[in-house]
This record gives C-alpha cells, structure tokens and sequence, in this order.
C-alpha cells in the first residue's frame, strides 16, 4: 500500500501544503501572504493571523489536487522552526489536530532541513536527478547563509555560517535603503540584469575559515551611496541597475569564494544550494560556471522549492518517517535551532 505525506509549512509568511506519494509530489500548494507589502517586512502578528486563516484552505487543495482524502494520509510533517513562533504554532497546532483526529502519527521538520532537501522532490515525469552523499549544500536566506555538509537525509554538520548578517538580508535591506522595494532579493536580481557588475567596488570582508560576513558590505553600500547622493540627489535613479549588478557580484563573490575554499578543503564535489537567495539568476549561473571549472556535479533546486514551501518539508519528513521517526504531541515549535 502507498505511503502518502502530507507536509506542513508556516514558518513565515508562506502557508504551504503539499502531498508527497511514496516519495513523489502529488501536489504542493502555496498562499503567499500580500498582506506585509506595505510595511517592508513581515509583520509577525499578521503573518500569525493570516495563516490561521490560509491553513484549512490550503490543505483542503493540497488534499484535492493530489486527489486523495484526508483518512488517506500515512503521515502528517511540518516545520517545528526556526521561524517566527506565531507562525510556526499555527502549523505545529493543526498538525498535531489533525493527526489525532486521524490517528497518525506526526513528524517535526527543521524548516533549514527542508531547504537543503529541495533537491530530492521528486516529480512524476521528470528526470529528478539528486545530489550523491555526502554533499555540499550552499544555503542562503533571509535568515541563514550557511555552508553545510550532508551525509546523508538525518546527518548534517555546519562547515560554516555567517557571524552576523544573512545574505539575503543584505538584498533586502539595502534595496530598502534605494527605495527599491521589498522583498530586495529578486528587484535586485532583475535590476542586475541590466547593470555593469564592474561599475562600482564594494570591499570583501576578511573572515577566517568558511564563515561568512555581510554586515560589512552593507554598510560600505550605504556610505557610498549616501556620499553620492549629496553631490547628486539623482544619483540612485541614474545609476540603479549598476548599482545592483555592483552589489550582487560582490555579494556572489563573497559566497563562492567560501564555497569553492569548503570543496577544496573536503574533496566534496557534489554541491547544491538551497533558501530563497537560491532563485538568484546570478548566483545560480557562478554555481554552474565554477561546477564546470572545477569538475562538480551541482544541483539547482527548481525555482518553486528556492523559496518557502511544504513539497521540501514533505520530503524531509518522508526521510524521517521512513527511518522509524516519530514527534511526540506535547512538541512545541521554536523560533531558533542552533545545529541540526
Ligand atoms: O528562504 P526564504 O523564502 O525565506 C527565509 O528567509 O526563510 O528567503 C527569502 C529571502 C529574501 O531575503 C529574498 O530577498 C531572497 O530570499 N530572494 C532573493 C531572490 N528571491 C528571493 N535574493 C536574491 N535573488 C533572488 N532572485
């Protein structure tokens, strides 16, 4: 008899559902809250609100496109954290609802897990071709910006990870500083397109080992820009696509410099990249380049598992539920996991 997951996914401000058959996505379903555009950020307490009102809706289709019923279900995964906790409760509370009423068992997902599992969604009629173990995965978010080897679907060890920033918050957050809107990340990655890389330099910050540090480069962008804007008030307007491709590069090549260190360093040739910095056409194209300079197999998840969703929690929880894991109910999410 088939085993059907279905895979939970609230942590921010995504409510995602998603069924997985025996490994293979069946559906995966995503309501992307509109309701924080107009702060520049998520707001935690909408964000929290917003899903209570998504969750029974979205797994309603994610049970409907799969073509299954609920009673159906083997298994019910979803994330635990890190994330913002009103959020996480949300989908921590109706899972654990859900498999009492079902009497199934449930599986708590490290939601960074999920990212670095993106790779292995399989899809019928696809190639899915996955990474072989142990691999590296570049992982890079809005909240994380980690290099991390896998061993295999439960082992995970952090090669190194940023000291302050995380990447995706530099794209966010400095894009806000241009009045380019919010989230910074893909505007930028558009706006790069049609930029010279070369135009302006930003430094590259010293940090020893495999860590990383964006607070720097930042900060070097908005004294620049400050700069130039009191002899041209103009100055963003004229110059923002350079401005962009600037500072993605720069920004790239902070992130490959250390990959390409973790590859040499552990002979690891197997490399993949995971978090909603991975939909970054830049990024994705270094990746690809340096893979074939330096003789890797890499791995770029498609553009619907770059950002938040249940498919990769889905799979996560397949791989824990196979290997005999089960969350007892008194689980409560939280906001931040150290290790894995
Ligand atoms: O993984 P994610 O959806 O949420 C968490 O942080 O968990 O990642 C969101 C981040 C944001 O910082 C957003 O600006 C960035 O991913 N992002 C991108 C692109 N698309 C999303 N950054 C660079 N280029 C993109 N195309």
């Amino acid at each position: 008899m088939a085993d059907y997951i279905l895979g939970i996914e609230s942590s921010c401000d995504d409510t995602s559902a998603a069924v997985l058959r025996d490994g293979f996505l069946l559906s995966n379903v995503i309501a992307s809250q509109q309701v924080h555009k107009d702060f520049g950020g998520v707001v935690p307490e909408l964000a929290s609100r917003a899903h209570e009102q998504n969750i029974v809706p979205v797994v309603s289709q994610a049970l409907d496109k799969a073509g299954i019923k609920a009673s159906d279900l083997t298994a019910i995964a979803f994330t635990r954290g890190p994330g913002l906790l009103g959020s996480l409760l949300v989908g921590t509370s109706f899972a654990k609802a859900m498999g009492i009423a079902l009497d199934i068992p449930i599986i708590m997902v490290n939601h960074l897990q999920g990212h670095i599992l993106a790779g292995f969604v399989d899809q019928e009629g696809k190639e899915n071709h996955h990474p072989a173990f142990p691999y590296l995965c570049l992982l890079v978010s809005g909240g994380n910006s980690q290099i991390v080897r896998v061993d295999s679907p439960l082992e995970y060890t952090i090669l190194g990870q940023t000291i302050d920033d995380a990447v995706g918050e530099a794209f966010d957050k400095c894009s806000k500083m241009m009045g380019l809107g919010y989230p910074g990340g893909p505007v930028i990655d558009r706006l790069a397109k049609e930029g010279d890389p070369k135009r302006f330099q930003f430094a590259k910050p010293h940090i020893p080992g495999l860590d990383y540090s964006f607070s720097g480069v930042k900060t070097s962008l908005l004294y620049f820009v400050r700069d130039e804007i009191a002899k041209d008030p103009d100055f963003i307007e004229k110059n923002k696509e350079d401005l962009c491709a600037s500072f993605q590069k720069v920004l790239i090549d902070i992130l490959m410099d250390k990959l390409i260190k973790a590859a040499r360093q552990t002979g690891i040739k197997e490399v993949t990249i995971g978090g909603g910095v991975s939909a970054n056409s830049g990024l994705r194209a270094r990746v690809e380049a340096e893979g074939k300079k330096r003789g890797w197999n890499t791995y770029l998840p498609e553009f619907k598992f770059t950002t938040d969703n249940a498919a990769m929690i889905a799979v996560a929880g397949w791989f824990r539920y196979k290997a005999g894991e089960r969350t007892p109910l008194d689980v409560a999410p939280v906001s931040r996991i150290a290790d894995y």
